[in-house]
């Protein structure tokens, strides 16, 4: 694997969820691949999961980690081609990729939508810069349009979590948030349930539709009942609006999940990314209660994480 960014750059993904189950099973058997290699972790965002995970993850390959944090310790970053820099930013974006790829074998990358430029956001104006700069692998530790590492994840969760013959449903619901957030882990999680052996519907409010350019041909239902019936798996996630762009429209109906909700379900699984503001998006009943496998999803970052640090590194030069 030559770039990790979305998944396109899997060549076969019941390969590479086979392989990352054989590693939740022996995570150190890979301890000597990564010895004398060094992997960047920048993010230009804040994590709890990504940054840990991938850190476990490097480790178990035997990497040597370096984490930036760059939006609290690194210079202020400027983002734009051709920017006369007399103003707060101190250390263009091409500077210090050329630099990282002084240290790096492989480089990590966090960059979030900044919700403000939809242009920007669906081009990809940070993340692009890092695949032009870079001479090494560059891996999306979550992107403006995509969350592949997650996606990954989920799809681990899934699979061992499905014994039956059949294709489970699998429904992506909207759930209520505060604030405008972005679109990558619903568009991330659409793509990938796309390439699944699962029966997949979205559910959302009106106004509220993913990009098609992800969501392609998957039926979109605006009532969640009806979505959630006979449902197996149910991933909660918010996101705003996309044709208006991060607006949030009014939404009359309820649509946290609750146990209520989840008695038309074949007694569903319920997944979400987290970090998870409790009791707007997810009621503490169905966060804490017997179906959710939460804890679990965020448990396979690592093996997620893992199995695609080791297939990079399978394809280092
Ligand atoms: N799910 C996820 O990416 O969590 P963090 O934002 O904490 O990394």
């Amino acid at each position: 694997m030559k770039k990790f960014t979305g998944v396109s750059d899997v060549e076969n993904l019941q390969e590479i969820i086979k392989k990352a189950l054989q590693i939740k099973k022996d995570p150190l058997s890979e301890t000597e691949k990564g010895k004398g290699k060094t992997i960047g972790l920048v993010f230009l965002n804040s994590s709890l999961r990504t940054r840990l995970s991938s850190q476990i993850a490097a480790q178990n390959l035997g990497l040597n980690v370096l984490t930036l944090n760059a939006a609290q310790e690194a210079w202020n970053l400027e983002f734009a081609d051709g920017a006369i820099m007399n103003g707060d930013t101190v250390e263009h974006i091409k500077d210090a990729i050329e630099v990282l790829n002084q240290y790096c074998d492989i480089i990590a990358v966090r960059c979030f939508a900044g919700m403000k430029s939809k242009e920007d956001d669906v081009n990809e104006s940070i993340l692009s810069q890092f695949e032009k700069h870079a001479k090494v692998p560059v891996i999306s530790l979550e992107s403006a349009t995509r969350h592949p590492l997650q996606s990954l994840a989920d799809c681990i969760t899934i699979t061992e979590n499905w014994t039956e013959e059949r294709k489970p449903k699998v429904v992506l619901t909207w759930a209520p948030h505060i604030k405008p957030i972005a679109h990558a882990v619903g568009n991330s999680f659409a793509e990938w349930m796309q390439e699944m052996e699962v029966d997949f519907v979205i559910a959302n409010p009106a106004g509220y539709d993913l990009d098609r350019n992800f969501t392609k041909d998957v039926e979109v239902i605006h009532d969640q009942e009806e979505a959630l019936k006979d449902a197996d798996f149910i991933y909660v996630k918010n996101w705003s609006s996309f044709d208006e762009y991060a607006a949030m429209p009014e939404v009359k109906d309820s649509w946290m999940l609750t146990n209520e909700k989840l008695s038309v379900t074949n007694n569903a699984k319920v997944m979400h990314c987290l970090p998870v503001r409790r009791n707007v998006e997810l009621s503490d009943e169905v966060m804490d209660g017997k179906n959710s496998i939460i804890y679990e999803q965020a448990k396979n970052r690592i093996f997620s994480a893992q199995a695609v640090f080791s297939e990079i590194l399978d394809g280092l030069d």
